[in-house]
């Protein structure tokens, strides 16, 4: 079956893999200036949100501190365009399935991650966490970026072992948005820091908070906060005195315990003071609880777990036909951060259509009685490289 992208600037966009309440998340791809197809994810806020032009100038402010970042554990935003009566983020595709989905389908099958596992996960979140908590302008003046929203569905992780933080910049925009409207905080309270959870002003070690929230819940199959209703969640954050985890789990070891605690400390100062610090806290303890963890462990479980989906994404991948606009000079949209991001930027060299000729592979591998009549190469020569012809050939 063959189904038609949908294209918007740049961008085809093929199946949704996300609907929130502020946004869509479509896979898509783009063609990079080498001619090859260049997979990304798109985000694509809901029409009420784009009329709203004073969220708008707030969501395009927090993204210009985002596409700033460069960290291979955090996903890169390659622009924030307007285009068509949409507004879209283009983001670097992460290949896998976020923290949440995986815990999930861990539990459904019995494979669960293991503490090697998950401290290797949040080390890394937490070392992309740092860097953006680390940003700093043109000056050199630290920009005090807080994520606001760090979750498990925030945390992505490849079917490759790459885990990646997303969702920075969107959380306070929200955030405002939503407080402005109603009065109270709405959302993901779950996660949230008491600091949070009072609607106090927040530095980073309000995610330090949020991140041991989700290594709680992570190491004890539990959310640290659980209530019936929003308002008495609001509460039970705000309280922080959560059941103590090796209560919830006995087996889980001390140490682990140990860095849940300390990054849940209801006062600040009590915390971990910075990302890196807890993330050296869960390196220490990985380095004597699983000194031969790699990545590929990672990848492994990832591609143990999901092996069905994989195969029907790939399969999904080749049913798409391009929507190619008939005539030259189609509208690519305004790039909200073109000035932040300079000429050279990505985006800049992403084009709708293959900028070289591709064709099927069955046209490049000819069968071998035309090959022997003609020695025409076949097309374009990147063929030649890419089929080696047999030995017998030769
Ligand atoms: N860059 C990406 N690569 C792959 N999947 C993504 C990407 N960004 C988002 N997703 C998927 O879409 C979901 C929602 O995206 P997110 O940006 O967190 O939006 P929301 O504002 O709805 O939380 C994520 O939890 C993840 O499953
Ligand atoms: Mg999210």
């Amino acid at each position: 079956m063959e189904r038609r992208t949908r294209r918007i600037g740049r961008y085809h966009l093929t199946d949704r893999i996300a609907f929130g309440g502020m946004a869509e998340v479509f896979r898509g791809f783009t063609f990079s200036d080498d001619g090859y197809r260049f997979d990304v994810a798109i985000k694509k806020l809901l029409p009420n949100y784009v009329e709203d032009s004073q969220f708008v100038t707030m969501l395009t402010d927090e993204y210009r501190l985002v596409s700033r970042m460069d960290h291979s554990n955090v996903a890169r935003v390659y622009e924030l365009v307007q285009v068509q009566g949409s507004i879209l983020v283009a983001m670097e595709y992460v290949d896998g399935k976020d923290l949440r989905a995986s815990v999930e389908k861990g539990r459904e099958s019995g494979d669960r991650l293991g503490y090697a596992d998950v401290a290797y996960i949040m080390a890394c979140a937490l070392d992309g966490l740092h860097h953006a908590h680390q940003a700093v302008d043109e000056r050199g003046d630290r920009l005090d970026v807080v994520h606001r929203d760090f979750s498990p569905s925030n945390v992505l992780v490849g079917y490759d072992g790459a885990v990646k933080l997303i969702d920075f910049g969107i959380a306070k925009a929200r955030q405002n948005r939503i407080q402005t409207k109603t009065g109270i905080i709405k959302g993901k309270v779950k996660y949230m820091s008491p600091e949070q959870a009072f609607g106090h002003k927040l530095d980073r070690r309000s995610d330090v908070f949020s991140a041991g929230s989700v290594l709680y819940e992570l190491c004890t199959g539990r959310p640290p906060f659980r209530a019936k209703t929003e308002i008495d969640l609001i509460f039970e954050v705000r309280e922080a005195t959560p059941t103590p985890p090796r209560t919830v789990n006995p087996e889980l070891p001390p140490a682990l315990a140990e860095i849940i605690d300390r990054s849940m400390a209801r006062a600040r100062s009590a915390r971990y003071q910075t990302s890196l610090e807890f993330r050296d806290a869960l390196v220490q303890f990985l380095r004597t609880y699983a000194p031969d963890y790699r990545r590929t462990r990672l990848a492994r479980y990832m591609k143990r777990l999901w092996s069905d989906e994989i195969e029907d994404e790939l399969r999904a991948l080749e049913e798409w036909a391009l929507d190619l606009p008939t005539e030259p000079g189609e509208d690519l949209g305004t790039n909200l951060l073109a000035a932040e991001l300079g000429p050279d930027a990505p985006y800049a060299k992403f084009s709708p259509r293959p900028t070289r000729v591709t064709r099927p592979i069955d046209a490049v591998i000819p069968d071998r009685a035309s090959d022997e009549d003609t020695h025409e190469p076949f097309g374009f020569s990147e063929a030649k490289t890419l089929v080696t012809p047999p030995d017998d050939d030769r």
